[in-house]
């Protein structure tokens, strides 16, 4: 059973979704956004965790990692999900978080990967899956694939689009074992 963690849009989310990947829950940092909204069309028990409903982040993410937890979830994927997770939820989870990001990791980590991708005049950039450690947008690489640049004015597009082929693959892949 699959977890997903969100903060905004959720077309990962709903890639997955529509794979019939077996997703069991779907917990965002922020209420109200539009990946919650799939999860509940889609019939998925949805939750939001704010981090001003807690003392501090350890407090959320031990929140969030029970309840994950009571939904029977198994592994974690990360899909847009724009905070840093605490030890304690990586030792629940060991070895079973993967994220999506949108660059040839270890090239541009953060938030901005496409943009600075384009800033930095190179040709490649590419869509990475990899496992999640303390690090942001570090630990081992499960699958990267390359995209063009060029048309720069269609990169976000043809991103998101791999994304959205290409992070189904894998998680479909780590269902099996
Ligand atoms: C994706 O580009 C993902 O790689 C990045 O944030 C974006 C999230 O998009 N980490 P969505 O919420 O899945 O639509």
């Amino acid at each position: 059973m699959i977890g997903v963690l969100v903060s905004g849009e959720g077309s990962n989310l709903q890639a997955l979704l529509d794979a019939g990947l077996p997703v069991a829950a779907v917990a965002s940092n922020r209420p109200g956004v539009r990946a919650l909204e799939r999860a509940e069309s889609a019939g998925v028990p949805a939750a939001a965790f704010p981090i001003d409903d807690f003392a501090d982040r350890g407090q959320r993410d031990m929140t969030m990692a029970n309840w994950l937890q009571e939904q029977g979830v198994r592994l974690v994927v990360c899909a847009g999900y724009m905070q840093l997770l605490t030890p304690m939820f990586l030792d629940r989870f060991r070895e079973r978080i993967v994220n999506v990001h949108p660059s040839l990791l270890p090239e541009f980590p953060g938030a901005r990967a496409i943009d600075e991708a384009l800033a930095a005049g190179v040709e490649t950039t590419g869509v990475t899956v990899h496992l999640v450690d303390e690090g942001l947008d570090t630990g081992p690489v499960i699958a990267q694939e390359q995209v063009p640049v060029e048309p720069r004015e269609t990169l976000a597009e043809r991103i998101h689009a791999v994304e959205h082929r290409l992070l189904p693959e894998v998680v479909r892949e780590l269902c099996a074992h």
